[in-house]
């Protein structure tokens, strides 16, 4: 045999002969092998026919035979990639890992113990499962606030004249707006939804969404709105609402939902003379659904004392009242007056607490009345009341054992869901997952429906506690 044909048929062979087979002794011995990297050598069955046809073109002699084998043998027992096993962090495992033997780096990923920035995902990963799995309640929910960016691209393929793109009616990560500027974002996206079935679209979609997100208990909160163009009224948007929210119970879904009818402050003492009227009927005629109202709008709009009479007037008539309090600073006179009322919860509050004169008198208000308040973190960094997470209310009123919910406001509006205000609030204060477990577990207590359906709940959070802090 001539020095060429053994150097040829040498190079030649060992190249067809490729890797070696992946040995999965780990995922013999363990229960949840990771996933399988993907395969880096030939299966033995292709092997070994790429060997034959070797064999057939080179018309190798009996030492070309032997070098083969050999050069096979010290390949494979170099080669054998480790990383063709399943990854698993199995202490039990380890000792089935094959080390790369000699000859440098390999060309593919080496296994081992997860690098820091592998372990820094997976623990991101099981805070992020932990608080979407944790049961929660939702008391704080514009309903067009509310829209996904998915529903959003649903509602502008059925009107492309309009030109409204994704970024008019969101406020991406890390994007701050002013809150005038949120407030004309909800005029572009009334521009959407104008009709009734536009309406039954975004309520059966937000409540999915909030369901899948692990909320088991929502009070959504909206404006009546009247559409001169489509001949949609206020009484039909009403019920419209109300008939999103009879379809997802009928298909089943593991949320109860509530609704507040909202009063906008922009349309003054009459309009919610006339909104007050028809919550009225509804808390009449919906067993329970329609459980009471909201004042909301522009907090720059109108004055607190102008909605005084038709708030009493609900309150008296058994509507429970949600108000957006304090949510701009300045504002201590309106809100001590509605404070007199005094409301069942408060929204934001953001300035409830601040040392400007006048201030001083709210917090004993509220303190004496434990009058709840919903707080929204991502709602206010983005439109820019409060300066930083660390620099939230949430922190004060918590320090200080006052009843607080967490809530998203608009989550389709400030890109958020209630898991991620769960997580954030934890990240900022440090609190222990048992913590926002209490602070989810405490929110049964502020809901606005009725004590049978708070013990339903509360059976509801204690089936599930076992299982997440397993
Ligand atoms: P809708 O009531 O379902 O139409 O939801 C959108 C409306 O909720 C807006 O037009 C505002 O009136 C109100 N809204 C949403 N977010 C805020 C807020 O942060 N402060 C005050 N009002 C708000
Ligand atoms: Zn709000």
């Amino acid at each position: 045999m001539s020095l060429f044909w053994l150097s040829l048929t040498h190079v030649s062979l060992v190249l067809l002969c490729g890797g070696a087979v992946p040995l999965r002794l780990c995922s013999a011995v363990c229960p949840q092998p990771g996933p399988a990297a993907p395969p880096v050598s030939r299966p033995l069955e292709r092997r070994g026919a790429a060997v034959g046809r070797a064999f057939h073109l080179n018309k190798l002699d009996l030492g070309a035979v032997i070098e083969f084998r050999l050069a096979c043998a010290f390949r494979e027992l170099r080669e054998v990639p480790v990383a063709a096993e399943p990854r698993c962090a199995e202490p039990r495992c380890a000792p089935f890992r094959r080390p790369a033997l000699q000859g440098g780096a390999p060309p593919w990923p080496r296994p081992g113990p997860p690098s820091a920035r592998t372990g820094a995902v997976m623990a991101a990963e099981r805070e992020r499962r932990f608080y979407r799995e944790l049961p929660k309640v939702e008391l704080h929910a514009h309903l067009n606030g509310c829209i996904s960016s998915s529903t959003m691209r649903k509602l502008m393929a059925q009107k492309p004249d309009l030109q409204i793109q994704n970024g008019m009616t969101v406020i991406d990560k890390g994007k701050k707006r002013t809150l005038d500027e949120c407030f004309q974002m909800f005029q572009i996206i009334y521009q959407i939804t104008t009709r009734t079935e536009d309406i039954l679209l975004i309520t059966k979609d937000v409540i999915k969404e909030f369901a899948d997100d692990g909320v088991k208990y929502l009070e959504l909160r909206s404006t009546p709105r009247e559409e001169k163009s489509t001949g949609m009224t206020k009484r039909m948007y009403v019920e419209t609402v109300l008939e999103g929210i009879k379809q997802c119970k009928e298909e089943g879904l593991d949320i109860d939902v509530r609704l507040l009818i909202a009063i906008n402050r922009r349309g003054g003492p009459a309009v919610a003379k006339q909104t007050v009227k028809l919550a009225e009927e509804f808390l009449l005629s919906t067993d329970g659904v329609v459980v009471g109202l909201d004042l909301s709008g522009d907090p720059t709009a109108g004055h607190g004392q102008d909605f005084l009479e038709p708030l009493s007037e609900a309150k008296k008539a058994g509507l429970k009242l949600a108000l957006h309090l304090s949510e701009i600073p300045n504002q201590e006179a309106e809100t001590k007056i509605l404070l007199g009322l005094p409301p069942d919860r408060i929204g934001h509050g953001t300035f409830l607490n601040s040392a400007t004169a006048g201030s001083e008198e709210l917090v004993p208000l509220v303190r004496q009345n434990h009058i709840p308040i919903e707080l929204c973190m991502t709602s206010n960094i983005k439109t820019q009341t409060v300066p930083s997470c660390d620099k939230h209310h949430f922190g004060y009123w918590y320090s200080i054992g006052h009843p607080a919910v967490l809530c998203t406001d608009d989550k389709g509006v400030f890109a958020t869901d209630l898991s991620q205000e769960y997580e954030l609030v934890a990240k900022t204060f440090n609190l222990t997952r048992s913590q926002m477990w209490d602070l989810s577990y405490e929110s049964i207590n502020y809901i606005f429906a009725s004590n049978a359906v708070k013990s339903k709940l509360r059976e509801q959070w204690c089936k599930m506690k076992p299982a997440l802090f397993d």
